[in-house]
């Protein structure tokens, strides 16, 4: 059966394999990299390194997990961009000398476009045209998605992504590196109405989070001046209350999209996506507003070769291949539009 495409993800601090045989994803083996969790964030020199010990291995399971031979590739998949440039060269340069080796053609992959196309991987899957709210450390972003490889991004951050404001949010109360599931975790145990923040509205379908990250910041300094353990006595309190801030800005541009351009078929992807609060508000809102909601499966939330590869099967189709000059992309923006 063709196409059988390896896929390589390698943009941030996860590094990732999958083989894809006719569209059907076989698997999808993820190394995870603990050495940024001492430092309450990724560390870009450490990734790239974690990514050329973890990525021989990596590939390795993936094609023995999925009884692929070598032989049997037809292309070797990769994330172009946006990422991390030192992560992202240890995925390109390994898919090329793997290209070259067998002489099979190179597919390049948006890293953003893949996210949002990892609703492909499993049913139920969304009809065109959708909204997808993508969510992650290093992006927020609204997409309207018109069809596989055609999508344009509505609303976006100009500033912080939402999953860096749970991050340093949890940083400035202490809580190790990701802390968006710690906060999410205490969350579920406190009053989301114990405090309020303020807000930065920013104009169209875009968001700011670097405001909150600031006030967030003051507001934790100032109550300590009051109660030195404050944040031990309060932190469901206070993370409930945070999350259900982050969480309702979220909404209201979703809510906003959807009014704009009358779509009612919302999809969500990228790390936050795991976020109890969000699924829940959004699940919600969509009974309440007649919104059909897609969620994929956890593993293919966060960052994952599943999603490249499913991209990459697309493309296969098109005959989409690129070039050995190819260079990754720090920015690479989604956009065929
Ligand atoms: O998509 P992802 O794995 O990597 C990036 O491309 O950034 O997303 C990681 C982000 C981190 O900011 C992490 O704190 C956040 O997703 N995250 C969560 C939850 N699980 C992961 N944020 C809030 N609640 C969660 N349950
Ligand atoms: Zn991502």
């Amino acid at each position: 059966m063709r196409p059988v495409i390896l896929a390589i993800e390698s943009s941030c601090d996860e590094t990732s394999a999958s083989v894809i045989r006719n569209g059907k994803v076989l698997n999808n083996i993820i190394a995870s990299q603990a050495v940024h969790q001492k430092y309450g964030g990724v560390v870009p020199e450490l990734a790239s390194r974690a990514h050329q010990q973890n990525i021989v291995a990596v590939v390795t399971e993936a094609l023995q997990n999925s009884a692929t031979r070598l032989t049997d590739l037809d292309a070797i998949a990769f994330t172009r961009g946006p990422g991390l440039m030192g992560s992202l060269l240890v995925g390109v340069s390994f898919a090329k000398g793997l290209g070259i080796g067998l002489n099979i053609p190179l597919i390049e992959v948006n890293h953003l476009e893949a996210h949002v196309l990892a609703h492909f991987i499993d049913d139920p899957v969304p009809t065109f045209p959708f909204l997808c709210l993508t969510v992650s450390g290093g992006h927020t972003q609204i997409v309207l998605v018109h069809d596989y490889l055609d999508m344009e991004v509505i609303g976006q951050t100009q500033d912080d992504a939402v999953g860096e404001a749970f991050d340093k949010a949890a940083k400035t109360m202490g809580l190790p590196y990701p802390g968006g599931p710690l906060i999410d975790k205490y969350a579920k145990l406190g009053d989301p109405k114990a405090f309020r923040f303020s807000e930065t509205i920013m104009p169209g379908l875009d968001f700011s989070f670097s405001g909150i990250k600031t006030a967030f910041l003051y507001f934790i300094r100032d109550e300590k001046r009051k109660n030195p353990n404050f944040v031990e006595e309060r932190l469901n309190d206070i993370c409930a209350s945070l999350q259900s801030h982050l969480v309702g800005m979220l909404l209201a541009r979703v809510k906003q999209a959807v009014t704009q351009t009358g779509i009612r078929q919302i999809a969500i992807a990228g790390g936050v996506s795991a976020n109890s609060g969000l699924r829940t508000s959004l699940k919600e809102s969509g009974e309440r507003n007649g919104w059909s909601i897609f969620i994929p499966e956890f593993q293919y939330c966060t960052d994952n070769a599943a999603m490249i590869a499913m991209a990459a099967h697309f493309k296969f189709q098109r005959k989409d291949f690129c070039s050995l000059e190819t260079a990754p992309l720090a920015r690479m923006p989604i956009g065929t539009r």
